[in-house]
C-alpha cells in the first residue's frame, strides 16, 4: 500500500514537472504580425512579383499564452472606403483575400500564408476567425522558442457568397477578429488535473469497494478450512471433556 502510494507520488511529480516544461515553452511573450494582399492574383500569376508588393502589414496581434489563450489584437491599418472597394473587385471576381503572418523578433521574417475566399469575407461582413497554430520547441541554444507553423482564416458568419446581401455598417467598420490559438496535438500539454482525478479515484475505488466487498470472497478457501477445524476440535475437546 505504502509502495503504490510512494509510486504514485513520483509519478505525479513527474507529470507536474514536465507540464512546468510545456508551460515554459508555450507562455512566453510571441508578437505576430499580419499583413494582408488585396492584390488581383489572377492578372499577374505568371509575373508574380506585382503581387509581393502589395503586402501590407494590417494587424499586429500580441500573444501572451498560447495554453491560456490570451491575445492582444490591434489593427495597425486604418480601414477606408478605398480598402474596401479593393475587396469587392475582389470579390466580383470570385479572387482569394490573402494573408501573411511573421513572427516580430528581429530576424528575418519567415512568412506563414493562409487565404479565404474574398466573397466570403465580403459577405460576412468582415467578420473572420484567424486559426493559429504554434509550436514550442528548444531552439539550438537550448532556449525554448515558439514558432507560427500554420494559420488559417475563415469566415463563419458567411455561408455563401451573396453581394446582394451584406452588412453595410459592419463593411465600413473593417475587419472583426476572433483569434483562435491552437498547438499541434503532439505538444498539446496533457489534461494532467482530469488524469489525476481519475487516477485518484480509481485508487479510491480500490481500496474502499474492491478490497472491503471481496474480503470474505477471496479469502473463503482459508477461513472456512480454519472455521471446520476450530469447530471440529473444539467438539472434540468438549467431548473428551465430557
Ligand atoms: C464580430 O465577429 C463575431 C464572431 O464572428 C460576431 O459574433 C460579432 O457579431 C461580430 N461583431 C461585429 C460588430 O460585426
Amino acid at each position: 500500500m505504502i509502495g503504490r502510494i510512494l509510486i504514485t507520488i513520483v509519478f505525479l511529480q513527474f507529470v507536474s514537472s514536465q507540464t512546468f516544461q510545456d508551460d515554459n515553452i508555450l507562455n512566453g511573450q510571441l508578437t505576430v504580425v499580419v499583413e494582408d494582399n488585396l492584390g488581383d492574383s489572377s492578372s499577374n500569376a505568371e509575373a508574380g512579383s506585382l503581387d509581393e508588393e502589395r503586402w501590407t502589414e494590417r494587424t499586429v496581434i500580441n500573444i501572451h499564452s498560447v495554453k491560456l489563450g490570451q491575445s492582444q489584437i490591434s489593427h495597425t491599418r486604418q480601414w477606408n472606403s478605398e480598402l474596401l472597394k479593393t475587396l469587392k473587385k475582389l470579390a466580383l471576381k470570385n479572387d482569394f483575400y490573402k494573408l501573411r503572418l511573421h513572427q516580430k523578433n528581429g530576424r528575418e521574417p519567415r512568412y506563414v500564408q493562409t487565404f479565404t475566399d474574398a466573397c466570403l469575407l465580403y459577405t460576412g461582413g468582415l467578420s473572420e476567425t484567424l486559426t493559429v497554430m504554434v509550436d514550442g520547441s528548444p531552439s539550438v541554444a537550448g532556449v525554448p522558442e515558439q514558432t507560427v507553423v500554420s494559420a488559417s482564416l475563415a469566415v463563419p458568419t458567411a455561408r455563401f457568397c451573396d453581394l446582394a446581401d451584406v452588412n453595410g455598417e459592419a463593411l465600413r467598420n473593417g475587419h472583426n477578429t476572433t483569434l483562435q490559438l491552437r498547438t499541434p496535438s503532439a505538444a498539446t500539454p496533457p489534461d494532467t488535473a482530469t488524469f489525476i482525478q481519475k487516477l485518484e479515484s480509481m485508487n479510491k475505488e480500490k481500496t474502499e469497494n474492491k478490497d472491503n466487498r471481496s474480503f470474505f470472497a477471496k479469502y473463503w478457501m482459508y477461513i472456512v478450512p480454519i472455521v471446520v477445524i476450530l469447530v471440529i476440535s473444539n467438539g472434540g475437546q468438549e467431548g473428551g471433556g465430557r
